[in-house]
């Protein structure tokens, strides 16, 4: 078997000839034509080499990634709203962390840490996301602002991610697929979710925060620190949309939450201390 740490194997792929031809558009087709008919080594040396290449280009995306959350300012929000949560119903009281657009996981990750410095071991970090960018409708809400597509992050990718920044991947659960279909009564269930004390929503267009929003609603009991990393579009010139707009929504629709303002991380952003008055 091929054993290689993760330090040597990009080099040993950029300098294998051999892999580079199977690399070229022409050559891997008549490749891949040929192989079920290649004898038994050949095939699991082939599979050896591509489940390293996978491998490489993983390491490789997860070293470029973009970070869309500004890392230190979230942490000092999460900070505080865990010490005001604490202060105000204890310790014990603090539920879970849930997340809508997780993306490849800078603000799940910067949750971690601060649960981690809050030595807050038992809550658990959950997120959602369809790891396949934003939403094929997102162009015809927030008067177009949002790119379908967009902001695309596979399940792998974000898991290699956590795995880099040694998240403990026991107390993560993703959940992948669209809000519409993945948000209801049977996640619940499944997952045994009873409260969510810090909520962060960061999925940009107006139904997939109104649907996050919704879904947690019976989930917010006593007070939850509540965060929308879009709050104001960049573009819509402060209009009433989007993360904004559903939130709005929500305080009207509901009706028994009270919002008070938690301050911001970054100019588009907005945090608020929710409480259930009835
Ligand atoms: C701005 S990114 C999230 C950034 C992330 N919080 C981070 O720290 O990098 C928005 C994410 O929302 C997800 N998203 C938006 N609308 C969605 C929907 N209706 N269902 C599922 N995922 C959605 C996208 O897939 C995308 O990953």
């Amino acid at each position: 078997m091929t054993t290689l740490d993760s330090s040597q194997a990009p080099t040993l792929l950029r300098h294998n000839p051999l892999l580079k031809l199977w690399r070229t558009p022409v050559f891997n087709r008549v490749f891949n034509a040929a192989l079920p008919y290649a004898p038994d080594p050949v095939r699991q040396w082939v599979e050896r080499k591509r489940t390293l290449a996978r491998k490489v280009d993983l390491q490789k995306l997860v070293s470029q990634r973009s970070r869309l959350v500004p890392e230190s300012a979230f942490r000092e929000v999460l900070a505080r709203g865990l010490e005001t949560l604490i202060a105000r119903q204890g310790r014990e009281a603090i539920g879970d962390y849930l997340e809508f657009g997780v993306y490849n996981g800078t603000s799940l990750t910067c949750m971690y840490r601060e649960l981690k410095a809050s030595g807050l071991d038992h809550v658990r970090l959950i997120g959602f996301d369809s790891f396949q960018g934003l939403p094929p409708d997102a162009h015809l809400e927030d008067e177009g602002r949002w790119r379908p597509g967009s902001c695309c992050s596979s399940l792998s990718l974000t898991t290699a991610v956590l795995e880099a920044e040694n998240v403990d991947l026991s107390r993560v659960t993703l959940v992948p697929g669209w809000f519409r279909d993945t948000l209801n009564r049977d996640t619940i269930n499944r997952h045994e979710m009873r409260r969510a004390s810090v909520i962060m929503i960061d999925c940009d267009v107006y139904s997939a925060a109104k649907d996050a929003l919704n879904f947690c609603a019976p989930l917010i009991d006593g007070h939850a620190l509540l965060i929308f990393d879009e709050y104001w579009p960049h573009g819509l010139d402060g209009k009433l949309a989007g993360e904004r707009r559903a939130f709005a929504e929500f305080l009207d629709e509901w009706g028994c939450f009270e919002a008070q303002s938690f301050g911001s991380y970054i100019r588009r952003s907005e945090a608020f201390l929710i409480t259930r008055t009835f």
